[in-house]
């Protein structure tokens, strides 16, 4: 395992997974390039990460990913600005709840642009000098979502499978070419993704599954220092992922709905 001295591009650092990942990437000496919406978040943990780790550069930029022009707005200014970026975590994400024909299609439309296509443009532009170098390291965000349909949480879940899928198949792609990808499906984790996706009563986010940022941010930190395809953090996780894998696919439609649905 290496000690990490370079510069991470974390996208999502504002908060939850994004922003425990950032602190764990801080403490190993990695300068920082952080990048969501809410620029004041952003501030108030480079100041935190800079009393310290004095010794790392900490740039941040408030983008919007769900805007179309976002992935080539942070890469211009990596450019402009001589952020060399190393290593790339593609994390930022939401999700949308509800019954597919009743939501607001916009906010899918947006969700799918942050989650897929920003995800993608970014991982382009960043591996193009990864790839000169020979050199980099990526890791992706995904999700437990990814493995299987789920019903009230259609497009999420499918914009999930998109991601696990994209991850593990560019992984392979870029076997002994001196670049790692790392994908990291975690289960359900308390942060502000719950809230964000109105899902915070659901029997999935009262269960037992629900994980802690920290927790699962160190396992996927821990994985992706051995340079290792695929982290699912937390053994009921596993498990469930085992099991649906043997399931029939009329039972695992029916638990995942089951999951999703909201409890009073
Ligand atoms: N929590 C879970 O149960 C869970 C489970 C599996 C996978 N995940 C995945 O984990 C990743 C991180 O989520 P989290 O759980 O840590 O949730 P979170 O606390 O809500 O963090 C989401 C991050 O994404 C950023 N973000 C959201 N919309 C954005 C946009 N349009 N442009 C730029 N940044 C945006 C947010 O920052 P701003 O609001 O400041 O922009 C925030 O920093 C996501 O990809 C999510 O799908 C979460």
């Amino acid at each position: 395992m290496t000690k990490i001295r370079q510069t991470a591009l974390i996208t999502g650092a504002s908060s939850g997974i994004g922003l425990e990942l950032a602190r764990l990437f801080a403490k190993d000496g990695s300068s920082l390039f952080l990048v969501a919406r809410r620029e004041e978040k952003l501030k108030v943990l480079r100041d935190e990460l800079l009393l310290e780790w004095p010794n790392i550069k900490i740039d941040i930029l408030a983008i919007d990913l769900s805007k179309e022009n976002g992935p080539r707005l942070i890469y211009e200014y990596a450019q402009k600005n001589k952020i060399a970026v190393s290593i790339l975590v593609n994390n930022a994400g939401v999700g949308c709840s509800g019954k597919f024909a009743d939501t607001d299609l916009h906010a899918q439309l947006n969700m799918i642009q942050l989650n897929n296509a920003s995800l993608v443009e970014l991982t382009y532009l960043f591996l193009q000098p990864m790839k000169q170098m020979k050199a980099g390291k990526i890791l992706i965000v995904g999700s437990t979502a990814g493995f299987q349909p789920g019903p009230f949480m259609l497009c999420y879940y499918a914009s999930k499978a998109f991601v696990n899928s994209f991850s593990e198949g560019l992984a392979e792609e870029l076997k002994n070419q001196g670049i790692s990808v790392t994908l990291l499906a975690p289960g359900a984790t308390a942060t502000e993704f719950s809230q964000v996706a109105g899902i915070e009563s659901t029997a999935l986010f009262r269960s037992p599954f629900v994980m802690s940022a920290i927790d699962v941010a160190q396992r996927g930190y821990q994985d992706f220092k051995k340079n290792k395809v695929l982290c699912i953090p937390g053994y009921l996780n596993k498990f469930l992922i085992m099991s649906l894998r043997l399931m029939p696919r009329s039972w695992v439609r029916l638990v995942t709905s089951n999951l999703n649905q909201q409890r009073l």
